[in-house]
């Protein structure tokens, strides 16, 4: 056989074989092993060269050479099309109008939202942030703060003892006196935290909450100051046209003391927000600061409470419960 004929029959394998397949790539690759590899076809007539008379070499390694060109760009159409097709398959495939896969984002808590919130409005108007002790013995909790042994928020259903004089914080009043015995006046600070307390559980108490404690020494700190102080806060917490009340009220570490109403307009009533007054000068004298020079200001705000109001949440217990259809919506 001339190698005319050798290349025509490469050829037209070479033909039969890419139409029999044109959409497989492995197949392909295969093909173009057989072929046009370093031990394929081609290269094996490349190889007969030797044996072919001198004059007749130059012709034959073009005409060698236009089959090898030939059968690549045959080869590389072929591949293209694959790829083509294979990319159209993909996309014929793709469901434009399926809804896209909503990937799970977590939210902060109302409670953290709301406590951000408040510590961004005093520390706006010139309050430091301190923490004090969940734990902590009772003279800081209690008797520092004027509340003799047998004041009702000691009794046993209102507090829960870790053990002998080591109880669960039922306010974070106790950090005023940690504040006070450490420092010295001037002062002005706000402590964000948990506090404890055994009683009733409803839905506007729980046996775990947090409070916001403020306290303000300073000399001629005054009642009005304290006022003018919760109502601006009240303004930026709630908005302008919020509604609120001071109404007189007891606790043994202020004198005079009153508690702060917020309007409810789901529940059409007040409710409680926080207690505040005019440091008790005995509360001074437990921390040895002078009350003919230094007074003061304290309050101490539910934070939960503040939360209800502002995102209109019903019932306290919906925080504690990590029920994520209610998580989700903050
Ligand atoms: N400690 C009080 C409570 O838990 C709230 C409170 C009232 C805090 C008056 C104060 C205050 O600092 O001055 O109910």
């Amino acid at each position: 056989m001339s190698l005319k004929d050798k290349i025509g029959a490469v050829r037209s394998n070479f033909r039969t074989a890419i139409e029999s397949f044109p959409t497989d790539s492995i197949k392909l690759d295969e093909l173009r092993i057989r072929f046009l590899g370093r031990k394929g076809e081609i290269a094996q007539l490349f190889n007969t060269m030797g044996s072919i008379p001198a004059d007749e070499r130059a012709n034959a390694g073009k005409l060698l050479n236009e089959l090898k060109i030939d059968l690549q760009s045959a080869f590389d159409s072929a591949i293209k099309n694959v790829d083509q097709n294979q990319r159209k398959k993909e996309s014929d495939s793709v469901d434009y109008s399926l809804p896209g896969i909503e990937l799970p984002i977590g939210s902060i808590h109302p409670i953290e939202q709301t406590l951000t919130e408040v510590k961004d409005i005093f520390k706006s108007i010139g309050f430091s942030i301190a923490y004090g002790p969940e734990i902590d013995d009772e003279y800081h909790n209690f008797e520092a703060l004027n509340i003799p042994k047998h004041h009702p928020a000691r009794d046993m259903q209102d507090t829960f003892f870790v053990e002998d004089n080591a109880v669960l914080r039922t306010h974070t009043s106790n950090v005023q006196i940690h504040l006070m015995e450490n420092e010295e006046p001037p002062i002005r600070y706000i402590v964000p935290g948990r506090v404890y307390r055994n009683e009733a559980i409803s839905y506007k108490s729980f046996c775990l909450f947090h409070q916001v404690e403020g306290l303000y020494v300073d000399k001629n700190v005054s009642f009005s100051e304290l006022k003018g102080t919760l109502d601006y806060f009240a303004r930026r917490m709630f908005g302008e046209d919020v509604k609120i009340r001071f109404r007189p009220s007891y606790f043994p570490f202020t004198e005079p003391s009153a508690e702060v109403d917020i309007w409810n307009s789901e529940r059409n009533q007040w409710m409680e927000i926080l207690g505040c007054g005019i440091v008790n000068p005995k509360v001074f004298k437990n921390v040895g600061y002078d009350s003919t020079i230094w007074h003061g200001y304290a309050f101490g705000m539910g934070i939960e409470r503040i939360a209800m109001l502002k995102y209109k949440i019903q019932d306290i217990r919906h925080f504690y419960r990590n029920d994520i259809r209610f998580l989700e919506q903050f």
